[in-house]
């Protein structure tokens, strides 16, 4: 708790460029997640680096992700914004942490055998490690709730044995994080592959609609969305390409399906597509003129960057003595 309200955290990565599904399925959900909780909204660029990155490349994107946060209406000063790699607590509780998780453990997320199928001549210790890191962050600020995709499941599940194990030999160290299970709805499917999920790695970029696409590329992008030949505009799992587009224009204009449905009762794709990429547009728009306004306001940015890295060590720096002290590692003579 801080000052009354549940924590809660969550974090993502700046590889790749965010996409229409990153912003209706997490970023959206997280300003109204704002009021309720303290929250802490990182941008992990440690956990970036378990693949190669282009240096200059991982810095620009983190900052334009940092960015893009309050671009899209998370106000910096209410919730803590900030670079993982600034708050150096994280990095020292993870290695605590991997001396209380098992290897057998971490053989078994699904997550890790991907990403080494997938980068076979880079299978680093970090990116096995990786569960581990991430349950740093969530306990480092005691996290009450962790707003997650179902593909992180597993690690937040592996995050609640690691604290349940600790606390258990410890006596009451960490909060014991619960799942945050959004509204349902917004789980925004590829452009191109609807029973895939629209993804910020899909190589093929109509697939994805990025959050700095121009609206010709909008419109572009959901006027060749892969449909079906039912011709016929039903909220249905048979109908995946049509399913999609109903979820997206519903999320982006705040209607339920059942009303979109009705609202393209009787017409055709032909209607249905373009009404899409205009409501698309309408929400994307905004965006990009307060992310291109703030970009230009570097002062603002730093003092932001700076300000938060602050917070984020002090309520950092709370828990990590005190799993130091827990441990028995020597007090600090001060
Ligand atoms: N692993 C998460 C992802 O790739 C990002 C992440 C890192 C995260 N640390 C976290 C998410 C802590 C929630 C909480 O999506």
């Amino acid at each position: 708790m801080i000052d009354g309200k549940k924590v809660l955290f969550s974090g993502m990565q700046a590889t790749g460029n965010l996409t229409l599904g990153n912003y209706l399925g997490a970023l959206k959900n997280w300003l109204t997640l704002s009021e309720e909780y303290e929250c802490f909204y990182s941008v992990v660029d440690m956990h970036s680096i378990t693949i190669r990155q282009d240096p200059a490349e991982l810095r620009k994107r983190a900052r334009n992700l940092l960015t893009l946060y309050i671009a899209a209406g998370l106000d910096p000063k209410k919730n803590c914004i900030y670079y993982q790699s600034h708050v150096s607590g994280h990095a020292e509780l993870a290695w605590i942490l991997n001396c209380y998780t098992y290897m057998g453990e971490l053989n078994r997320m699904t997550q890790f055998k991907d990403k080494s199928a997938k980068h076979a001549d880079n299978i680093n210790a970090g990116l096995f490690t990786y569960p581990v890191l991430m349950a740093a962050d969530i306990l480092l600020y005691q996290a009450d709730v962790v707003p997650v995709g179902i593909d992180q499941m597993q690690h937040l599940e592996l995050t609640r044995n690691i604290a349940e194990r600790f606390n258990n030999i410890y006596g009451d160290v960490f909060t014991v994080p619960e799942a945050y299970i959004g509204k349902v709805g917004a789980k925004i499917m590829s452009l191109q592959d609807p029973t895939k999920k629209m993804s910020k790695s899909d190589e093929n970029p109509n697939g994805s609609i990025y959050l700095m696409d121009d609206p010709d590329t909008i419109m572009r992008k959901c006027k060749r969305a892969v449909t079906d030949s039912e011709a016929c505009i039903r909220y249905s799992d048979e109908q995946p390409g049509i399913k999609n587009l109903i979820d997206i224009y519903s999320a982006c204009t705040g209607k339920t399906p059942e009303e979109t449905v009705q609202e393209f009762e009787g017409k055709g794709y032909g209607e249905l597509k373009p009404a899409v990429g205009e409501a698309v547009i309408s929400v994307l728009k905004p965006l990009q003129e307060e992310f291109v306004r703030l970009t230009k306001d570097k002062a603002y940015i730093d003092s932001i960057i700076k300000e938060n890295a602050e917070k984020a060590n002090y309520y950092a720096s709370k828990t990590l003595r005190k799993v130091q002290r827990k441990v028995g590692f020597p007090d600090r003579i001060r």
